[in-house]
């Protein structure tokens, strides 16, 4: 009997890649506009949008401007906007009241952007940062970041977002106990229904260089930040800090940066199932821009390429300042 020997080759992979309905159909993952979280940066002024050297196409905004994109953002489709304070210089000081008062910039932006865009999701920052003197995430008492204090005062800070009319709290921070400490204060006052998304495995990176340009905190800031954000080199830690978020009721977890930690996105997806986010950080935005300015790379392709490859690693979702411009593409 001849031995029956199967037809050269056997399987042909790239039957499947032979045309774009062939592509479409098999794709695993895709990017939707309801994938996109939009960071902007709010500042003083009237129908002021001021660029930021290091972040081309993204600017400083007046709330009056703000509410504009978070009416242009609405009519995209992106279901959350993030707010981040430029904070004048004489209000940073070293107890950080500002960043507590009912009228502060970001309160007054949630307040005008739930009026004028009330689809929009809001969503905001809980850290001392843009407050702060030293430009620290948290007290800072003989040189030392303080924990159980600042947790106090992020609690104060969420309370007054809530009341503004925050829909999802973004605590930053990384200081222990906070997400518990906010789910209480936040049960407490009634606000039951306002998420957090916890910035949980928020590692120190150089990839934030140009926010901190953006809400002027590069200058004010002492030291860095690695006594309370992660090492890049650890991974297990990350997936206990998500752990103990959810356990202290966070209702969302984030990678901080993006790119450079897809596989922290993927482990903790794998691991826990829980909605995860990750943040395609002002550094990663710049090398992107800068690169495609200079016509070194195809700044749409790898933009959305980029973004693809968080879905891919299992995120539900991604914090980026390409949002609208993706959105305006993926729209038609
Ligand atoms: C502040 C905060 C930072 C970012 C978001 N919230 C900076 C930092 O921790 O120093 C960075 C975002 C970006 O780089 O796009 N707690």
């Amino acid at each position: 009997m001849k031995p029956t020997v199967a037809p050269f080759p056997t399987a042909r992979l790239r039957r499947t890649r032979a045309s774009a309905a062939l592509r479409n159909l098999v794709r695993e993952n895709n990017l939707t506009v309801d994938d996109l979280i939009w960071p902007v940066f709010v500042r003083e002024g009237e129908n002021v949008s001021e660029p930021i050297a290091s972040m081309p196409g993204v600017y400083r905004q007046s709330i009056d401007n703000v509410v504009k994109s978070a009416k242009d953002a609405q009519a995209l489709g992106i279901p959350v906007i993030c707010l981040f304070p430029y904070t004048d210089p004489s209000l940073k000081t070293e107890d950080c009241a500002e960043a507590w008062n009912p009228n502060n910039l970001t309160n007054r932006a949630i307040i005008a952007i739930k009026e004028a865009a009330p689809d929009i999701a809001v969503m905001t920052d809980v850290a001392l940062d843009p407050y702060n003197i030293n430009g620290h995430d948290g007290f800072v008492e003989n040189g030392e970041i303080i924990n159980d204090r600042t947790v106090e005062a992020l609690v104060k800070m969420t309370l007054a977002q809530a009341h503004a009319g925050a829909d999802i709290i973004g605590p930053s921070d990384m200081m222990d106990g906070r997400i518990s400490a906010m789910r209480t204060g936040l049960e407490s006052e009634g606000f039951q229904n306002v998420a957090i998304l916890s910035y949980s495995a928020k590692y120190a990176s150089g990839f934030y260089g140009p926010f901190r340009d953006a809400v002027g905190a590069s200058g004010a800031l002492k030291g860095d930040k690695k006594t309370y954000q992660m090492d890049p080199g650890n991974t297990d830690e990350a997936l206990r800090l998500v752990e103990r978020d959810l356990m202290e009721g966070a209702d969302m977890v984030m990678i901080k940066p993006g790119l450079a930690y897809l596989d922290i996105c993927h482990r903790i997806k794998q691991t826990f199932g829980s909605p995860t986010f990750a943040y395609q950080v002002s550094g990663e935005y710049a090398m992107i821009k800068a690169a495609g300015q200079n016509g070194w790379v195809d700044e749409e392709k790898v933009m959305l390429e980029s973004l693809l490859a968080f879905k891919r690693a299992g995120c539900d979702g991604i914090l980026s300042y390409f949002a609208p411009a993706v959105a305006k593409i993926l729209n038609g």
